[in-house]
Protein backbone atom coordinates (compact mmCIF):
# COMPACT_ATOMS: atom_id res chain seq x y z
CA UNK A 1 0.00 0.00 0.00
CA UNK A 2 2.54 2.49 1.07
CA UNK A 3 5.73 3.04 -2.19
CA UNK A 4 8.59 2.21 -0.22
CA UNK A 5 11.01 5.29 -0.02
CA UNK A 6 15.02 5.46 -0.42
CA UNK A 7 16.52 8.40 0.84
CA UNK A 8 20.16 9.18 0.25
CA UNK A 9 21.31 11.74 3.03
CA UNK A 10 24.97 12.75 1.80
CA UNK A 11 25.96 15.44 4.75
CA UNK A 12 28.51 17.13 4.28
CA UNK A 13 29.97 15.26 1.64
CA UNK A 14 30.09 16.10 -2.10
CA UNK A 15 32.29 18.81 -3.77
CA UNK A 16 31.66 19.24 -6.99
CA UNK A 17 34.38 16.92 -8.87
CA UNK A 18 33.04 13.89 -5.89
CA UNK A 19 29.04 14.41 -6.61
CA UNK A 20 29.06 14.61 -10.25
CA UNK A 21 30.16 11.12 -10.76
CA UNK A 22 28.40 10.17 -8.04
CA UNK A 23 25.22 11.26 -9.33
CA UNK A 24 25.52 10.03 -12.27
CA UNK A 25 26.41 6.62 -10.81
CA UNK A 26 22.91 6.72 -9.11
CA UNK A 27 21.13 7.88 -11.98
CA UNK A 28 22.73 5.08 -14.65
CA UNK A 29 22.18 2.48 -11.97
CA UNK A 30 18.59 3.12 -11.29
CA UNK A 31 16.92 3.70 -15.00
CA UNK A 32 14.43 1.73 -13.96
CA UNK A 33 14.20 1.57 -9.98
CA UNK A 34 10.96 -0.62 -9.74
CA UNK A 35 8.13 0.43 -7.28
CA UNK A 36 10.54 2.41 -4.45
CA UNK A 37 10.71 6.13 -4.81
CA UNK A 38 14.12 7.34 -4.64
CA UNK A 39 15.59 10.85 -3.73
CA UNK A 40 19.49 12.05 -3.10
CA UNK A 41 19.55 15.19 -0.76
CA UNK A 42 23.31 16.22 -1.12
CA UNK A 43 24.82 19.11 0.06
CA UNK A 44 23.62 23.14 -1.27
CA UNK A 45 26.10 23.62 -3.43
CA UNK A 46 25.95 20.39 -4.97
CA UNK A 47 21.79 20.52 -5.54
CA UNK A 48 22.42 22.73 -9.32
CA UNK A 49 24.80 20.15 -10.50
CA UNK A 50 22.99 17.08 -8.98
CA UNK A 51 19.75 18.21 -10.07
CA UNK A 52 21.16 18.75 -13.76
CA UNK A 53 22.39 14.99 -13.63
CA UNK A 54 19.05 13.58 -12.41
CA UNK A 55 16.94 16.01 -14.66
CA UNK A 56 14.76 13.43 -16.62
CA UNK A 57 15.61 10.21 -14.35
CA UNK A 58 13.04 8.94 -11.69
CA UNK A 59 15.70 10.15 -8.72
CA UNK A 60 13.93 13.40 -6.85
CA UNK A 61 16.58 15.66 -5.38
CA UNK A 62 16.19 16.48 -2.20
CA UNK A 63 17.47 19.43 0.09
CA UNK A 64 19.32 18.48 3.97
CA UNK A 65 18.16 21.54 6.19
CA UNK A 66 15.79 24.82 5.47
CA UNK A 67 14.85 27.63 7.05
CA UNK A 68 11.54 28.41 8.03
CA UNK A 69 10.73 32.05 6.66
CA UNK A 70 10.98 32.79 2.32
CA UNK A 71 13.39 34.68 2.74
CA UNK A 72 14.87 37.84 4.63
CA UNK A 73 18.02 38.54 7.34
CA UNK A 74 18.84 35.20 8.29
CA UNK A 75 22.59 35.13 7.14
CA UNK A 76 23.62 31.67 6.32
CA UNK A 77 20.51 30.20 5.76
CA UNK A 78 18.63 28.70 3.05
CA UNK A 79 15.30 29.42 2.37
CA UNK A 80 12.24 26.72 0.96
CA UNK A 81 11.97 28.70 -2.09
CA UNK A 82 15.78 28.99 -3.06
CA UNK A 83 14.91 24.96 -2.94
CA UNK A 84 12.19 24.60 -4.85
CA UNK A 85 13.66 26.65 -7.77
CA UNK A 86 16.64 24.36 -7.73
CA UNK A 87 14.14 21.31 -8.19
CA UNK A 88 14.03 19.95 -4.88
CA UNK A 89 10.92 17.98 -3.81
CA UNK A 90 12.11 16.89 -0.63
CA UNK A 91 13.72 18.15 2.95
CA UNK A 92 15.24 16.72 5.69
CA UNK A 93 13.68 18.23 9.18
CA UNK A 94 15.36 17.97 12.31
CA UNK A 95 18.10 15.34 11.45
CA UNK A 96 19.99 14.16 14.64
CA UNK A 97 23.10 15.90 13.75
CA UNK A 98 21.22 18.88 13.52
CA UNK A 99 19.65 18.44 16.74
CA UNK A 100 22.83 17.41 18.38
CA UNK A 101 25.17 19.28 16.84
CA UNK A 102 23.51 22.80 16.14
CA UNK A 103 21.12 22.63 19.23
CA UNK A 104 18.04 22.41 16.85
CA UNK A 105 14.85 22.63 19.14
CA UNK A 106 11.22 21.11 18.13
CA UNK A 107 9.99 24.63 18.25
CA UNK A 108 12.34 25.59 15.35
CA UNK A 109 12.01 22.23 13.79
CA UNK A 110 8.11 21.94 13.29
CA UNK A 111 8.41 25.58 12.21
CA UNK A 112 10.23 24.11 9.24
CA UNK A 113 8.38 20.94 8.75
CA UNK A 114 5.13 23.40 8.49
CA UNK A 115 7.05 25.71 6.01
CA UNK A 116 8.56 23.08 3.98
CA UNK A 117 4.78 21.95 3.30
CA UNK A 118 3.89 25.72 2.64
CA UNK A 119 6.05 25.62 -0.13
CA UNK A 120 4.72 22.37 -1.75
CA UNK A 121 8.23 20.67 -0.17
CA UNK A 122 8.01 17.21 1.31
CA UNK A 123 9.44 17.11 4.86
CA UNK A 124 11.04 14.06 6.78
CA UNK A 125 10.79 14.56 9.99
CA UNK A 126 13.39 12.87 11.59
CA UNK A 127 13.59 11.19 15.01
CA UNK A 128 15.37 9.19 17.61
CA UNK A 129 16.42 8.61 21.15
CA UNK A 130 20.08 8.76 22.19
CA UNK A 131 22.02 5.50 23.59
CA UNK A 132 21.36 6.93 27.04
CA UNK A 133 17.83 7.74 26.68
CA UNK A 134 17.45 3.81 25.13
CA UNK A 135 18.75 2.39 28.49
CA UNK A 136 16.83 4.58 30.46
CA UNK A 137 13.52 3.13 29.07
CA UNK A 138 12.74 6.50 27.76
CA UNK A 139 12.84 6.08 23.98
CA UNK A 140 9.38 5.89 23.77
CA UNK A 141 9.07 9.09 25.66
CA UNK A 142 11.64 10.69 23.12
CA UNK A 143 10.22 9.88 19.96
CA UNK A 144 6.56 11.17 21.08
CA UNK A 145 7.93 14.29 22.42
CA UNK A 146 9.48 14.84 19.10
CA UNK A 147 6.65 13.64 16.99
CA UNK A 148 4.23 15.74 18.87
CA UNK A 149 6.30 18.72 19.39
CA UNK A 150 7.34 18.40 15.16
CA UNK A 151 3.64 17.67 13.63
CA UNK A 152 2.72 20.16 16.19
CA UNK A 153 -0.53 22.35 14.66
CA UNK A 154 -0.70 20.69 11.41
CA UNK A 155 -3.70 19.88 9.67
CA UNK A 156 -4.90 16.15 8.62
CA UNK A 157 -4.05 17.19 4.86
CA UNK A 158 -0.45 18.62 5.82
CA UNK A 159 -0.12 15.65 8.08
CA UNK A 160 -0.43 13.37 5.30
CA UNK A 161 2.43 15.30 3.27
CA UNK A 162 4.79 13.96 5.87
CA UNK A 163 7.29 11.53 6.08
CA UNK A 164 9.28 10.62 8.94
CA UNK A 165 11.96 9.46 9.79
CA UNK A 166 13.05 6.83 12.98
CA UNK A 167 17.13 7.14 13.03
CA UNK A 168 18.23 6.32 16.89
CA UNK A 169 21.02 8.07 17.87
CA UNK A 170 23.40 5.23 18.67
CA UNK A 171 22.99 3.74 15.51
CA UNK A 172 23.97 6.80 13.42
CA UNK A 173 26.98 6.47 11.64
CA UNK A 174 28.66 3.82 14.18
CA UNK A 175 27.91 0.67 12.19
CA UNK A 176 25.51 -0.78 14.70
CA UNK A 177 21.98 -1.02 13.18
CA UNK A 178 18.78 -1.12 14.95
CA UNK A 179 17.26 -4.65 14.63
CA UNK A 180 14.30 -4.86 12.46
CA UNK A 181 12.51 -5.56 15.55
CA UNK A 182 13.81 -2.96 17.54
CA UNK A 183 12.76 -0.58 14.65
CA UNK A 184 9.51 -2.04 13.97
CA UNK A 185 8.55 -1.29 17.35
CA UNK A 186 9.30 2.14 17.12
CA UNK A 187 7.69 2.15 13.95
CA UNK A 188 4.29 1.11 14.97
CA UNK A 189 4.43 3.61 18.08
CA UNK A 190 5.24 6.51 15.98
CA UNK A 191 1.97 5.59 13.55
CA UNK A 192 0.00 4.69 16.99
CA UNK A 193 0.65 8.69 17.79
CA UNK A 194 -0.17 9.89 14.00
CA UNK A 195 -3.48 8.07 14.25
CA UNK A 196 -4.16 10.03 17.41
CA UNK A 197 -2.95 13.38 16.01
CA UNK A 198 -4.30 12.67 12.93
CA UNK A 199 -6.72 9.86 11.80
CA UNK A 200 -6.23 6.17 11.60
CA UNK A 201 -6.47 6.96 7.52
CA UNK A 202 -3.58 9.43 7.52
CA UNK A 203 -1.59 7.25 9.92
CA UNK A 204 -2.02 3.99 7.47
CA UNK A 205 -0.51 6.23 4.33
CA UNK A 206 2.11 7.63 6.34
CA UNK A 207 5.84 6.78 5.32
CA UNK A 208 8.26 5.53 8.36
CA UNK A 209 11.82 5.25 7.04
CA UNK A 210 14.65 3.77 9.37
CA UNK A 211 17.74 5.28 9.33
CA UNK A 212 21.07 4.03 11.67
CA UNK A 213 23.64 2.45 9.90
CA UNK A 214 21.87 0.92 7.05
CA UNK A 215 23.80 -0.90 4.42
CA UNK A 216 23.19 -3.19 1.75
CA UNK A 217 24.21 -6.16 3.78
CA UNK A 218 20.88 -5.59 6.39
CA UNK A 219 18.61 -3.67 4.19
CA UNK A 220 16.94 -7.06 2.90
CA UNK A 221 15.82 -8.04 7.06
CA UNK A 222 15.14 -4.11 7.73
CA UNK A 223 12.77 -3.76 4.58
CA UNK A 224 11.10 -6.88 5.14
CA UNK A 225 9.33 -5.42 8.41
CA UNK A 226 5.83 -4.56 7.49
CA UNK A 227 6.77 -1.11 9.33
CA UNK A 228 9.35 -0.14 7.47
CA UNK A 229 8.66 1.78 4.52
CA UNK A 230 12.11 2.57 3.32
CA UNK A 231 15.25 3.38 4.30
CA UNK A 232 17.28 6.87 4.80
CA UNK A 233 20.69 6.25 4.25
CA UNK A 234 24.01 8.39 5.08
CA UNK A 235 27.54 6.63 4.54
CA UNK A 236 26.30 3.74 2.30
CA UNK A 237 24.56 6.40 0.16
CA UNK A 238 28.46 7.91 -0.63
CA UNK A 239 28.93 4.69 -2.75
CA UNK A 240 26.74 4.37 -5.95
CA UNK A 241 26.97 0.16 -6.03
CA UNK A 242 25.58 0.20 -2.22
CA UNK A 243 23.16 2.55 -2.54
CA UNK A 244 21.83 0.85 -6.01
CA UNK A 245 21.83 -2.13 -4.18
CA UNK A 246 20.08 -1.15 -0.99
CA UNK A 247 17.39 0.96 -3.35
CA UNK A 248 16.66 -2.90 -5.53
CA UNK A 249 16.49 -4.05 -1.66
CA UNK A 250 13.34 -2.04 -0.94
CA UNK A 251 11.82 -2.89 -4.30
CA UNK A 252 12.08 -6.43 -3.19
CA UNK A 253 10.57 -6.32 -0.13
CA UNK A 254 7.72 -4.15 -0.97
CA UNK A 255 7.18 -6.92 -3.77
CA UNK A 256 7.78 -9.48 -1.11
CA UNK A 257 5.10 -7.90 1.23
CA UNK A 258 2.44 -8.14 -1.23
CA UNK A 259 2.58 -4.20 -1.55
CA UNK A 260 0.70 -3.39 -4.65
P1 LIG B 1 24.25 6.44 8.52
O1 LIG B 1 23.44 7.82 8.68
O2 LIG B 1 23.54 5.64 7.46
O3 LIG B 1 25.64 6.85 8.11
O4 LIG B 1 24.21 5.76 9.84
C1 LIG B 1 22.05 7.86 8.60
C2 LIG B 1 21.57 9.28 8.74
O5 LIG B 1 22.12 10.00 9.57
O6 LIG B 1 20.64 9.72 8.04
Amino acid sequence: MRTPLVIGNWKMNGTLAEARPLASGIRDGLKRPGRVEVVVCPPFTALPAVGEILAGSPIALGAQNSHHEASGAHTGEIAPPMLVELGCRFVLCGHSERRHELGETDEQINRKVAAAIRHGLTPVLCMGETGEERRQGLTFTTVEGQLRAGLAGLDGGSLAKCVLAYEPVWAIGTGVNATPAQAAEVHGYLRGLVSEVGSKEIAQGVRILYGGSVKADNADVLLAEQEIDGALVGGASLNAPGFIAIVRKAARGAAARGDS
